[in-house]
């Protein structure tokens, strides 16, 4: 019976897997009610050859159930401390990085070209002493066409046929006095007219912005685009003025001497008009397609500031004198970067932004 109970002790021990229920064990069988215990204690009453023996093998029992605990006990002690260092690593390991690898470079944003170029052209102007200044994108019939002496019939106010002009269908609450419809802007002169009704000359100012024209796209040819107004008001500007500036102009922003010629042309704001070209900066002048193999290509319009024009804004033509001229600032940035389609400028398309 003894040895029975043995075995029972010794499988529940083996069975332990927490210290706890070594404890209970020990408790259970060697505690002070323990099975054991009651055993021993019963010993008193069996006669003296019987409680010798049974003694002895009680004896030896306790004493292996003690040392199969103590055992066992060592045992999960030990796989606690291995389960507790092991997972110690494993976190470690998930968490190591190494500091001194190089950091992932962020992507950033970086401006577009356009507007790249239209700082660096203000830049410039700057430089000659021209002031920036910007006018409104919806513009009234006043400040784009009326002040700037394009007359009602102009075909360039049509909204159809001949003309560009978008107009907005709807009144729009705008916060200056209008004067007629509104549209949008078909070119940056009406700052001229903005600037001039609220300013005494003399003045430089550059006007860099928005312009839109109903236009059938292609690879010239945009619904919107960018224009670089000038104007120059003084007691005594003449053409030369103009001609020095706008060389010096081109030279800096292409960085290297440019020929400019001037024909003669008409504006319904300046008198006399004229068309500037540039020598063609893709050929040198040699002759290309950009230039059509002529080595100019048309850039700007100019002129002096029609009579009309200061009337318009109540400044006295004969005080006043001074020159104007308009850039086509997108084409301006095509020849800078030899890019042969306007569209690419609008398209978003990263592969060409990317590359400014
Ligand atoms: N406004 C003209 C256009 O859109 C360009 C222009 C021509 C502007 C002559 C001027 C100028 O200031 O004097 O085509």
């Amino acid at each position: 019976m003894l040895k029975q109970l043995q075995k029972n002790i010794i499988a529940e021990i083996e069975k332990a897997s927490e210290l706890d229920e070594l404890d209970k064990i020990y408790k259970r069988y060697l505690g002070r009610n323990g099975e054991l215990t009651l055993f021993f204690r019963s010993l008193k009453d069996l006669p003296e050859e019987e409680r010798k023996i049974k003694g002895r093998l009680a004896n030896e029992i306790k004493e292996k159930i003690k040392n199969a605990l103590e055992e066992k006990s060592k045992k999960l002690q030990d796989s606690k401390k291995e389960d507790l260092t092991s997972s110690t690593e494993g976190k470690l390991k998930k968490e190591w990085f190494d500091i001194t690898a190089p950091g992932e470079k962020f992507k950033l944003g970086h401006l577009h070209p356009l507007t790249l170029i239209k700082r660096e052209i203000i830049d410039i102007f700057q430089h000659m002493g021209f002031s920036p200044v910007e006018g409104p994108e919806i513009e009234d019939e006043w400040h784009n066409f009326d002040a700037l002496n394009i007359q009602k019939d102009h075909p360039a106010r049509d909204a159809l046929s001949l003309g560009k002009t978008l107009y907005l269908k709807e009144e729009i609450p705008v916060k200056q006095k209008t004067k007629g419809k509104l549209l949008l802007r078909t070119h940056t002169s009406s700052v001229q007219i903005r600037y001039m009704e609220k300013n005494n000359p003399p003045f430089k100012i550059i006007a860099v912005g928005k312009i839109f024209r109903a236009e059938a796209t292609d690879a010239s040819h945009e619904i919107n685009f960018y224009q670089v107004e000038g104007l120059m008001v003084d007691e005594n500007v003449s053409v030369s003025n103009f001609k020095a500036i706008i060389q010096e102009f081109f030279k800096r922003f292409f960085k290297k001497p440019v020929k400019i010629r001037l024909r003669p042309s008409y504006f319904p704001f300046t008198e006399p008009s004229f068309e500037v070209d540039i020598s063609c900066i893709v050929c040198q002048g040699k002759g290309c397609s950009v230039c059509k193999n002529t080595g100019w290509v048309e850039i700007m319009g100019a002129g002096m500031v029609h009579p009309y024009v200061f009337n318009s804004v109540k400044l006295n033509p004969k005080f006043w004198n001074g020159f104007a001229f308009g850039i086509g600032m997108d084409r301006l940035t095509m020849m800078k970067y030899k890019i042969n389609d306007i569209r690419l400028f609008y398209s978003g398309d990263l592969r060409f932004l990317n590359q400014f």
